[in-house]
């Protein structure tokens, strides 16, 4: 028998959904490919799909060594299993089957840190170590997502032709996948992707809320703008199946499905470290941050119930109540789309900073403009708003945030009031936009050539002898503020 005619190309342990989804994504494409699970059903299952779905090369395997020694070498093992421990125990499981040259690559949402230490477990084994970010739920998994692979390079090398040809196709912008960078800084790019994800979301279910409560549109209507905003420079997949969303009738009982909803949103933690990491790094994040600070609010729905109640008794007015007479509908609609759209630049600004600044820390050399085009396809937060990010980049590498970009500034000054007024009208109606809000204070704050911090840094010095800097002369300077203080207090009695 001709064994190395037989092997596969590439294997994948893990057949959950995701698993199971790109290993026939892999099969699909022309790589014979192994897949195994520990329960067999899983293996099944596959191999059954792989059957239906057009004879797809792909082997189902049932023990871990079997499953190993069917890969040609060197041998590249994709897991998809849950981050941490399992990954572990998936590592251990097939790493004492395989030889050095060998490559695992974790496709799970993991922790970047993990991924770093295991490229140092496995290498003392002489194994390479790829931590890839995968984004596109379920079907970018099977039809194309955006692969955020980091770690060896030569690993990456070595199977560069499967994910080229695996990974989501952009019209003139090739496959939506890079080599990211060391490390874990393919686990740490799709964190921060997943990041700005949550701050899109953010922001649309603002949009959602300001034209629901202060326009009052109906899902009909706010079905038809969406779709419409889908149409120009908003053009993105979240913005487009937010448009099927309110579109879906419920099928318990009258009315809209989205209405039946309960309003807590769950989460798994990629946008918590994003945060922590910028708190980290010292950058500013505060449209990230008040997106995950949403989420928590939102899981208090009891206490939010009974909040409602406690100040309704104590006078405060229904949103409804208090709405400005008069809105101009068409008007709105207008505003909004342009305070979703600044919102969203200032939103990305702070991703990207967030990444170059890790990126400088670790020494991954990120480029932050091909990261902006693997974005473009597959993935959850893909918008033709990424291709204007990425000719950001292009043209200046060393762009010190999107909002100083020449098209970026001129965009931004040209919605500055629109976005002023929906931002007003939502807190004078008693509409939460936090995120709109965040976005706009931080273009306010970063714009403003002087800041109130000079208050700030003289009580530091005077509390704690900080010390500060002036603006007219090098140095530092500690003042006795409150000797001073009330000396010339004793001055101004005097002329008194
Ligand atoms: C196999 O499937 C189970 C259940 O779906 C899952 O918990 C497990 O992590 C999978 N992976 C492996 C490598 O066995």
């Amino acid at each position: 028998m001709d064994a190395s005619s037989a092997l596969s190309r590439i294997g994948l342990a893990g057949l959950a959904v995701m698993g199971q989804n790109l290993a026939l994504n892999i099969a699909d494409k022309g790589f014979p490919i192994s897949v195994y699970n520990r329960t067999t059903s899983k293996v099944d299952e596959t191999v059954d799909r792989a059957h239906n779905e057009g004879r797809l090369p792909l082997t189902g395997q049932y023990n871990p060594k079997e499953f190993v020694l069917s890969i040609r070498r060197p041998r590249s093992i994709i897991i998809l299993v849950k981050a941490g421990n399992p990954v572990d125990q998936t590592i251990a499981a097939l790493s004492s089957f395989m030889e050095p040259g060998d490559t695992i690559i974790d496709g799970g949402n993991e922790w970047y840190e993990n991924t770093e230490r295991r490229i140092h477990e496995v290498s003392e084994k002489g194994l390479l170590y790829l931590g890839m970010g995968v984004s596109g739920g379920e079907e970018g998994a099977r039809n194309g997502p955006s692969l955020m692979p980091g770690g060896s390079y030569q690993a990456y090398t070595n199977i560069q032709e499967i994910l080229e040809k695996v990974a989501a196709q952009v019209k003139d912008d090739g496959p939506c996948v890079t080599y990211i960078g060391e490390g874990g800084s393919g686990n740490f790019v799709k964190m921060v992707h997943n990041g700005i994800e949550y701050g899109d979301m953010q922001l649309i279910s603002e949009a959602y809320d300001v034209l629901k409560n202060v326009g009052g549109l109906s899902n009909q209507e706010l079905s038809e703008i969406f779709a419409e905003w889908n149409r120009g420079e908003l053009e993105s997949f979240l913005i487009e199946i937010t448009a099927d969303i309110f579109r879906v009738k419920d099928e318990y009982g009258d009315g809209d499905l989205v209405d039946k909803i309960l309003d807590k949103t769950g989460m798994k933690g990629t946008g918590k470290w994003t945060v922590q990491q910028a708190a980290e790094l010292s950058v500013a994040a505060p449209t990230i941050a008040a997106s995950l600070d949403c989420r928590y609010l939102s899981g208090l729905k009891e206490e939010r119930e009974n909040a409602a109640e406690v100040l309704r008794e104590a006078g405060l007015k229904e949103e409804k109540e208090v709405k400005p007479g008069g809105i101009d509908k068409k008007r709105l609609i207008d505003d909004v789309r342009q305070a979703l759209y600044a919102s969203k630049i200032c939103s990305y600004a702070q991703g990207m900073n967030l990444l170059r600044a890790k990126s400088l820390e670790k020494g991954w050399s990120l480029n932050l403009g091909e990261l902006a085009r693997i974005w473009k396809g597959g993935c959850i937060i893909r918008a033709v708003f990424l291709d204007r990010i990425k000719k950001a980049y292009q043209r200046n590498p060393n762009l010190a945030s999107l909002i100083v970009d020449p098209d970026f500034a001129r965009e931004m000054v040209q919605r500055q009031a629109a976005w002023r007024r929906v931002v007003g009208l939502a807190i004078s109606a008693g509409i939460s936009t936090p995120g709109m809000c965040a976005s706009l204070a931080y273009f306010d704050t970063y714009r403003r050539a002087r800041l109130p911090a000079n208050l700030v840094q003289a009580q530091r010095d005077l509390f704690g002898a900080h010390t500060y800097e002036r603006i007219d002369r090098s140095g530092s300077f500690h003042t006795e503020w409150t000797k001073l203080a009330r000396k010339s207090d004793a001055v101004v009695g005097a002329l008194n």
